[in-house]
């Protein structure tokens, strides 16, 4: 299977997201050929003007670029490209004002293109990455449960846009690291789901 990591990580070794990630990669029971963007050290291009025109007009017009705009929007290809030809992609990061750090958001744009992994049909969209499966493993200060879910948009953003690209195996591993007396049962707790989804999908 074609692992995909997407990790943002800024707390460097200190990460407390980094021990559910290493948790998932120590107890893989297969071999996997497994490749990592890290957003630290290699964050993705944002669109400006000519990407976002060249993107535009690729995707949405069908029309030719030429070469500038085509080595414009390369480094977007190429993490479309890896993106599409990964089986599980799992994304490591911690919530950052109640929503993704904005350097994944940035990441987001670049994959989630028109005609390679959601279409128009009808002027309906179809999402076109049924088959892939998809981790997120989060963790945040805070518990945002019953009347406070709605404050948790990593869940809520990545729901959308996972939906909108057709995924159907998706699943959510969050540990909270604010409260210093359940700090170990939230780890335990998140590492037991870890196992769950690897016994599961047979990874
Ligand atoms: C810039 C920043 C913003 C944060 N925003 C939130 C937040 O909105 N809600 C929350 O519960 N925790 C928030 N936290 C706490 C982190 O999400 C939490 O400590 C997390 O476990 C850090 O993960 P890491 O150790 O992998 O970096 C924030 C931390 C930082 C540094």
């Amino acid at each position: 299977m074609n692992i995909l990591i997407v990790k943002y990580l800024p707390s460097g070794s200190k990460s407390n997201t980094l021990g559910l990630l290493n948790h998932f990669l120590e107890n893989l029971s297969t071999t996997h050929n497994i490749t990592e963007v890290d957003l630290v050290k290699s964050p993705p291009k944002y669109f400006d003007e000519l990407t976002l025109g060249a993107y535009t007009k690729r995707n949405f017009g069908g029309i030719q670029l030429d070469s500038i705009e085509s080595e414009a929007i390369k480094p977007l290809d190429v993490l479309n490209e890896q993106f599409i030809n990964a089986d599980l992609v799992l994304l490591a990061l911690p919530m950052h004002n109640f929503s993704l750090p904005g350097i994944v958001k940035v990441y987001l744009d670049a994959i989630m293109q028109s005609g390679k992994v959601f279409k128009y049909d009808n002027g309906a969209p179809v999402g076109l990455m049924n088959k892939m499966k998809f981790v997120t493993l989060y963790t945040s200060a805070g518990k945002y449960l019953g009347d406070f879910d709605f404050l948790d948009n990593v869940k809520t953003l990545l729901k959308i846009e996972l939906d909108f690209m057709g995924i159907k195996d998706y699943d959510f591993v969050h540990a909270s690291s604010g409260n210093p007396d359940t700090f170990e049962s939230e780890f335990t707790n998140a590492k037991q789901k870890i196992d769950q989804i690897i016994q599961s999908w047979n990874l």
